[in-house]
């Protein structure tokens, strides 16, 4: 297998009836191993159920997303420990973090903090890394991640910072995942992110159904659309496809210790 997939989502509900086609036609594609990300209990149960049944070269990341913080619970949170410890198909505690775009009101953004920072050290009593979803956000994430150390790393999902901060970000030790916007004409930032970014930082996702890349824009996106991703960070980064491939997958098995296949 030549390809991943470090964060997508075939256990929302836009692949209901489909999402086991999804895997096979990913894995038909080189697309494995896979991780599906949760953004709430209910959806992150849905991610390891759909890892155990899949089965080789799927994984799983489970918590609770800064949009999805209605519902979180003392409890809720346990079970996603005890979760974390039991299945040897989670891989990460996410996606968790802050969002500032949907999110206008102060004390939210106080609120996404709190749990924020919860997660991380359940991820670190755990020995997980994290995969992080900031938006509009960046300067509190980095003031967070500055002061609640992550002992096992971590990537920013869908990276949309400056390269500022990315640069910032690195010296904190942290991936970043780029997505189907490094495909789009007018994605500046994100492309110069990808061409700034050490080639042993970055990871490919989908984050399907959201994002589909060129030339796929307008369809619901899966795990078998990584290798347009893969492509444009070869054009970025002036080397071959192949060989972004294999660097990336490196980073993939030092990040989230999934096996080889
Ligand atoms: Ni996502």
């Amino acid at each position: 297998m030549k390809y991943f997939d470090s964060h997508c989502h075939l256990n929302d509900s836009a692949f209901d009836g489909d999402a086991k086609e999804a895997f096979l036609r990913a894995k038909e594609a080189g697309v494995l191993p896979i991780i599906i990300i949760g953004w709430d209990l209910e959806s992150s149960k849905k991610a390891i159920a759909m890892a155990e049944s899949f089965g080789e070269g799927v994984y799983a990341a489970i918590g609770y997303h800064p949009e999805n913080l209605e519902g979180i619970t003392e409890e809720g949170l346990r079970e996603i420990e005890k979760l974390a410890l039991s299945s040897s198909k989670v891989v990460a505690i996410g996606e968790i973090g802050l969002d500032h775009h949907w999110f206008k009101d102060p004390k939210d953004h106080e609120n996404q903090k709190v749990w924020f920072v919860r997660q991380i050290e359940l991820a670190n009593r755990v020995g997980l890394p994290i995969s992080i979803h900031a938006r509009d956000a960046m300067g509190d994430m980095l003031q967070i991640l500055k002061e609640h150390p992550v002992d096992k790393g971590g990537v920013l999902h869908c990276y949309s910072g400056s390269v500022e901060t990315m640069k910032e970000l690195l010296k904190l030790g942290f991936y970043f995942g780029f997505d189907g916007p490094i495909t789009y004409k007018n994605a500046k930032e994100p492309k110069a992110c990808v061409a700034e970014c050490p080639t042993d930082r970055l990871l490919v996702e989908t984050d399907c159904p959201y994002l589909s890349p060129v030339p796929l824009r307008g369809t619901r996106n899966e795990p078998q659309n990584i290798p347009h991703i893969v492509k444009a960070v070869a054009e970025l980064k002036e080397t071959s496809e192949e060989a972004v491939a294999a660097a990336l997958k490196e980073n993939l098995f030092r990040l989230f210790h999934v096996k080889h296949d």
